[in-house]
């Protein structure tokens, strides 16, 4: 493998200590996937749950800290995915104070690394925007491959220790999606009897996780899709993709930027394979991801990922005037940004007043808030595949799968469906 001076000299500890053992991760990593050389990034995103590093995890980022190691904002823009807790609503979560502490001690850490706390899992619409090839190395699934495939840049899914070296030494190994030749369609999915002209975010969510679970790893392109996509329902094919499957990019015929043709789509060979969705192949994910029959609902939580402000202002719409059911928790995580912009447009003060609340910085995921409810909570109704397919196994609930309007209602009537 090649290493330029630049690199010898964080290799050896001119650089610093702290330097020194991230380039080391970096270089065992290039090794392990025969990478010839590293490429430099521009944008690293990091996870910045205490649940994700776990004591071990902390100690380490704590340690490089001490060492000296800093990012250089002026070469590599780095922000911070969601943390575990909302600052304002953290008792009401039932999050305990340890729990608290621990999390107080990861931010000051990353703090003093020096990244941008964006405590955001949509931080591309916060200002981490990478273009057409730049390279990036970005934790979590969703953003990362809404970047490679909407954006037309380029990064692979790597654990917190890899982001973590990334985001310090600038630099990380040429293998996977960072290369061309690994970029091109595999899988050509196309439609029949869905009228996409109707299809909501949630829609798109649905079509991708069905796709996910079919296609496993492999690159996806779509045909047939409308040009004139909405960020929340692209967003909504990235996010889901990975969910059942590990998809690590997506092509959009026409679309995407590196399938403007057939031939470009799929580098100029024929796909593996033609997969062929219908409407009940989406039935088939409602039935897979309702757990349960049972009508009553305990909480309504969306934000995974985080709510845009568009999401906001449906919830804000369909609230308009209306009193949540008194048996009935309605969660919104979103970032503190998106936050203050629902409250300076309005839409905050609806939700409130309707007994819901938006809780921002957190995850709600599979750190998800109800994670931390120890009692009271046994049916969680969502809008979000990822929630609804982790939400069983880490929290041990039933899960009430539908869309946004479906979720409102069951929210004011405390019970889902008719
Ligand atoms: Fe975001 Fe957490 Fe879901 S990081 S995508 S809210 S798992």
């Amino acid at each position: 493998m090649i290493l330029t001076d630049e690199e010898k000299r964080m290799l050896d500890s001119s650089c610093g200590e702290g330097m020194r053992r991230a380039m080391e991760i970096i270089v065992t990593l290039a090794k392990t996937y025969d990478a010839d050389r590293l490429i430099k990034i521009s944008s690293a995103h990091l996870g910045a749950t205490f649940k994700s590093h776990g004591i071990e995890g902390l100690e380490w980022v704590e340690e490089l800290v001490e060492q000296g190691a800093r990012c250089d904002l002026d070469q590599v823009l780095v922000t911070l995915n969601p943390r575990s807790f909302d600052n304002d609503h953290w008792r009401e979560i039932g999050f305990e104070e340890q729990a608290v502490a621990n999390q107080e001690r990861l931010d000051r850490c990353y703090h003093r690394l020096g990244t941008i706390p964006v405590y955001s899992c949509v931080h591309y619409l916060l200002g981490n925007l990478p273009k057409r090839n730049d390279h990036f190395s970005w934790s979590g699934s969703s953003g990362q491959v809404l970047a490679n495939s909407v954006l037309g840049a380029m990064g692979n899914r790597e654990g917190v220790w890899a982001n973590v070296a990334a985001a310090i030494t600038g630099r990380t190994p040429e293998y996977g999606l960072h290369l061309k030749e690994n970029r091109r369609g595999q899988v050509l999915v196309t439609t029949e009897d869905l009228d996409l002209s109707k299809f909501s975010a949630v829609d798109y969510a649905t079509l991708g996780y069905f796709v996910g679970r079919e296609i496993n790893d492999q690159i996806p392109v779509f045909s047939g899709l409308p040009k004139h996509l909405t960020m929340e329902q692209v967003r909504g094919l990235a996010y889901s993709l990975p969910v059942a499957g590990a998809v690590p990019m997506f092509h959009v015929l026409g679309v995407t930027p590196e399938a403007r043709t057939f031939e470009e789509a799929f580098g100029g060979e024929e796909p593996n394979r033609k997969l062929v969705v219908g409407a009940q192949d989406l039935k088939t994910v409602y039935d897979l991801l309702n757990t349960t029959q049972r009508g009553e609902v305990d909480l309504i939580c969306f934000g995974c990922p985080h709510c845009t402000v568009t999401e906001l202002r449906e919830v804000a719409s369909l609230l308009q005037g209306k009193r949540i059911s008194e048996n009935v928790r309605l969660w919104l995580c979103t970032s503190r940004w998106m936050k203050d912009l629902a409250t300076h447009l309005g839409y905050r003060e609806v939700i409130e007043r309707a007994g819901g609340y938006i809780l921002s910085d957190i995850c709600a995921g599979p750190s998800a808030p109800f994670n931390y409810l120890k009692k009271g909570i046994s049916v969680v109704a969502t809008n979000s595949v990822k929630t609804a397919f982790y939400a069983p196994g880490t929290s041990k609930v039933d899960v009430l799968f539908g869309d946004t309007k479906k979720c409102i209602e069951a929210a004011i009537r405390g019970k889902w469906g008719n």
